[in-house]
């Protein structure tokens, strides 16, 4: 991957400004990396100024605290959560019309409403989310962390409860609290991946990766119930948590399992969950068959596959595959989103990078894929937790690609034989 690098000239373009959106040139190709959404400092839909400016007073809602991490699209909306790592959130899980919002900077809208985003307010509304995903079955599948605050301020406010809505209805189809067994005294999960079998809506599965508790949680949807499975390969590697983002040298050495990805379902039934620890270059791989299986996951060490490294700078946060098995995941380390078509190896030739952007792509915290477009949200998020955002700079973006443009003359394009669907090469 890196000899990769050094063929590829990173030029910047400058940003052209098309139809009212910013759109900053790449190098790739006719792929343009279009800025969709940016804020300088995020803001709500408050009903009307005056509830605005009451919660501002009452220290309800204070704009710099507010750092947006996870997107998710379905049909006209965008949601952004926005964790409460300060004080001052009003909401943790929003989103933006695509309907009433072509570009900008636009406010949040919470979701379903603001009652339902009320901190600490246990089972009847969600204090802080991470990533989330909405399947094809139309439901959002949210864990609420119930935390407030960040690394040694966090405050255990509710149980980790994972809330599935109907999106369209609005209404929450299922809450699950996790057990007590689920967890440790060092649970942190911020990601979730949802593997929908052949069986349909009913037969669904959530996978929640435990990054600094080192495990990963499976929640079956049939049976409405959770268990733990533990890993070495769920740990970091010890070597791989110096960071060098937005100027700043920090280490994140704790950081284990974060970013999943899910493959399409193969032909014995199953999908292929990519997972890596965020302090590692390594993907590693294990069948849906064994998670699904209670006490198949216990007992399966040889089922985990190590995969080769993805090369130097290659500390990733966020991955998804879309449904012919494109990996779109974030370099953290390189302003960048890289591409794998699970078609060919997992071998550093075979990755490449799809965009980057070094001011506009700082820490690209999360990578979806919808309907053939790329979505990236970049918030510089280890300058806002190590030192101070400057707020009359914009700092936080949401980016769009085509895949088809974002692949184009890649590794990541269709291999030699096309995409060789249900005999994908790990099996
Ligand atoms: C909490 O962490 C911060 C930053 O790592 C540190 O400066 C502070 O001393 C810690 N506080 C406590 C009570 O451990
Ligand atoms: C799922 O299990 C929890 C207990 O863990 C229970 O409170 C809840 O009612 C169950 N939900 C369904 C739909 O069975
Ligand atoms: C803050 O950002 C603005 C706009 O980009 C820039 O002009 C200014 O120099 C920045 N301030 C600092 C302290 O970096």
């Amino acid at each position: 991957m890196f000899r990769k690098f050094l063929f590829v000239c990173f030029l910047f373009l400058g940003n052209e400004s098309v139809n009212g959106l910013q759109k900053w040139g790449t190098q790739f190709g006719q792929a343009p990396l279009l800025e969709r959404f940016f804020w300088r400092a995020l803001d709500f839909a408050y009903p009307d100024e005056a509830s605005r400016n009451f919660a501002m007073m009452r220290g309800e809602f204070i704009p710099e605290n507010a750092l947006p991490v996870g997107i998710e699209i379905w049909r006209n909306k965008l949601f952004v959560t926005v964790p409460r790592w300060r004080n001052g959130i009003p909401a943790t899980l929003n989103y933006i019309s695509l309907d009433t919002n072509r570009g900008g900077s636009p406010k949040l809208t919470p979701y379903p409403n603001w009652a339902q985003n009320k901190a600490g307010a246990c089972g009847s509304a969600i204090t802080t989310a991470y990533r989330i995903h909405a399947d094809v079955c139309d439901r959002l599948w949210v864990l609420d962390t119930g935390t407030i605050g960040i690394g040694n301020t966090t405050i255990q406010a509710c149980p980790y409860t994972l809330n599935v809505f109907d999106l369209t209805t609005d209404k929450i189809l299922r809450q699950y609290r996790l057990r007590a067994e689920d967890i440790n005294m060092n649970t942190f999960i911020a990601n979730i991946a949802v593997d929908l079998g052949k069986g349909g809506c009913e037969d669904a599965y959530a996978y929640m990766s435990d990054e600094l508790g080192y495990g990963l949680i499976v929640y079956s949807w049939e049976q409405n119930k959770s268990w733990r499975i533990t890993h070495s390969y769920f740990m970091p590697d010890p070597l791989a948590g110096d960071y060098n983002i937005g100027g700043l040298n920090f280490q994140w050495g704790e950081e284990g399992i974060f970013g999943m990805s899910l493959s399409p379902i193969a032909a014995n039934g199953y999908r292929t969950l990519f997972f890596h620890p965020l302090s590692s270059r390594r993907e590693f791989a294990i069948s849906t068959r064994i998670l699904r299986d209670e006490q198949l996951s216990q007992d399966s060490y040889h089922e985990f596959q190590v995969l080769p490294e993805r090369g130097p700078l290659g500390h990733c946060t966020s991955s998804v595959m879309d449904e012919n098995g494109l990996q779109f995941y974030n370099l953290i380390d390189q302003n960048a989103v890289g591409c794998w078509n699970s078609a060919l190896p997992y071998a550093a030739e075979n990755h490449a990078v799809v965009a980057r952007h070094d001011t506009a792509m700082i820490f690209p915290a999360d990578v979806k894929v919808n309907r053939g477009l790329l979505w990236v949200i970049s918030d510089k998020m280890p300058v806002f937790l190590l030192s101070t955002l400057n707020y009359t700079d914009v700092n936080f973006r949401i980016l769009t690609m085509p895949v088809r443009d974002a692949i184009a003359g890649t590794v990541c394009e269709n291999s030699p034989w096309g995409y060789v669907s249900n005999s994908l090469w790990w099996e």
